[in-house]
């Protein structure tokens, strides 16, 4: 089976195309990209014409930072809702994170979430092992097991590593198999009981706070000891202009760090918080004007080098109740891709470079052959339409959890057609 994906505007940050032109797919692979006229002589009428006039055709796109809620809260979401909600949203690859209950600590569980996910036939999915035993801190899980069965990284993702001999043997260990460590940067000692950024706005609302100080100090703690050991060390979600600054100063001194910030830590501050929406309850929490600028600034220059969703799904069991008891977390798989316009738009990022955040730049961090247009990879690509308006209704969401902030904002950008390994796995009616 072929089809050709015509007349779009190809942008694939990996070569550095970014040019009208056509994609040819042969089953599950890219046989041709090119210029129209270049294509003809591949044409019979047994070729499924994708027209593309006017959108922009992309890499699949990936998720470095998913939460799936199977197995064990699969109220909030299921592999296979989770990876309709990525397919809607662009998505073609989500690395879904370990704190499920069971945590993801064992490859009885890795196998579990690949069996469903193989079931689900959408997305791919890729499982992201926990650095200790049960998330608890104390013992380092076994990551020989654990990239056997296919995780492509370690993390305790919700929990923070306190203890630094722990995470210095972390880095070591994830090194032998060449895994990324995932530091979700957080002094929970700091943060103690806090909801949200200590600032003026909690002073005003009087909510407990979490200071950036929580977070500054870890990703200091863990950049210099990715520094020390040579380990592959990630940073999820960046929140602080003061973490922006430590990342960019240890990779120019040469340390292996990479780090991602979210749509919602580059579009919101915490002044939203005060409508007191348990939707904008997030760990980290929503900063100040200040941290955002400097969020942006790192996507310009660089130091920060993906866009991940950090995709949080919780029911109104969890969200329906007083701002000091929720749940942290929001959705987020279907609502990044008109976020991330909204930078290209403000002229925060180039196109090419907005695109590399959501398919080059994570497919390197986590070491996938993935993330690019190019003959002979898998057909993974997703079309969207750049200049669609929509208006964004959590009611509309494949994602079995409503808790998104977003809901009536008016966006523009709209995913109309995805495919993996060359098959359509999500179109837009
Ligand atoms: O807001 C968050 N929600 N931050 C985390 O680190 C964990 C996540 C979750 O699992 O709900
Ligand atoms: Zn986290």
């Amino acid at each position: 089976m072929r089809k050709l994906i015509r007349g779009g505007r190809v942008l694939d940050p990996a070569s550095g195309l970014d040019d009208l032109q056509d994609v040819l797919i042969e089953g599950n692979r890219i046989s041709a990209i090119g210029p129209g006229e270049s294509m003809e002589s591949k044409l019979d009428s047994s070729v499924q014409i994708i027209e593309a006039q006017g959108m922009w055709v992309l890499p699949g796109l990936i998720d470095l930072h998913t939460h799936l809620r199977e197995p064990g809260e699969e109220y909030k979401e299921t592999i296979f809702t989770g990876s309709q909600a990525a397919a809607a949203g662009g998505f073609t690859s989500i690395c879904c994170m370990p704190n499920t209950k069971q945590v993801n600590d064992n490859s009885a569980v890795t196998d579990l979430i690949l069996r469903r996910a193989a079931e689900a036939d959408l997305v791919r999915v890729f499982p992201v092992g926990a650095i200790s035993q049960g998330l608890k801190g104390e013992v380092l899980a076994e990551y020989a097991e654990l990239k056997e069965a296919g995780a492509v990284a370690v993390s305790d993702d919700g929990q923070a590593v306190m203890n630094g001999l722990l995470m210095r043997r972390a880095l070591e260990y994830a090194k032998v198999f060449d895994l990324p460590v995932i530091s979700h940067a957080e002094d929970r000692h700091l943060a103690a009981d806090g909801v949200m950024n200590e600032g003026a706005v909690s002073a005003r609302l009087g909510l407990k706070e979490i200071p950036s100080a929580a977070e500054d100090i870890m990703v200091f703690r863990d950049c210099s000891l990715a520094a020390l050991t040579d380990g592959r060390l990630h940073i999820a979600h960046v929140s602080t202009e003061g973490a922006v600054e430590l990342i960019r100063q240890f990779k120019a001194r040469g340390a292996r760090v990479s780090a991602e910030a979210t749509p919602h830590h580059f579009t919101l501050t915490d002044e939203a918080l005060e409508s007191f929406d348990t939707s904008l309850k997030v760990n980290p929490p929503l900063r100040s004007a200040a941290d955002v600028r400097a969020i942006q600034n790192g996507l310009t220059d660089g130091t920060i080098d993906a866009i991940a969703t950090d995709h949080a799904p919780h029911s109104s069991i969890e969200k329906d109740v007083e701002f000091d008891y929720a749940a942290f977390g929001m959705v987020g798989l279907e609502t990044a891709v008109p976020l991330t316009l909204r930078l290209v738009e403000q002229g925060i990022l180039t196109p090419l470079q907005a695109v590399s955040k959501l398919t080059s730049e994570p497919a390197r961090i986590i070491g996938l052959d993935l993330g690019r247009l190019s003959p002979r990879l898998p057909a993974d690509v997703t079309i969207i339409d750049p200049g669609r308006k929509v208006t964004i209704d959590v009611k509309l969401f494949r994602s079995k959890s409503r808790n998104s902030p977003f809901h009536g904002w008016e966006v523009q950008g709209k995913t109309v057609t995805v495919l993996r390994d060359g098959k359509v796995i999500f179109k837009d009616q």
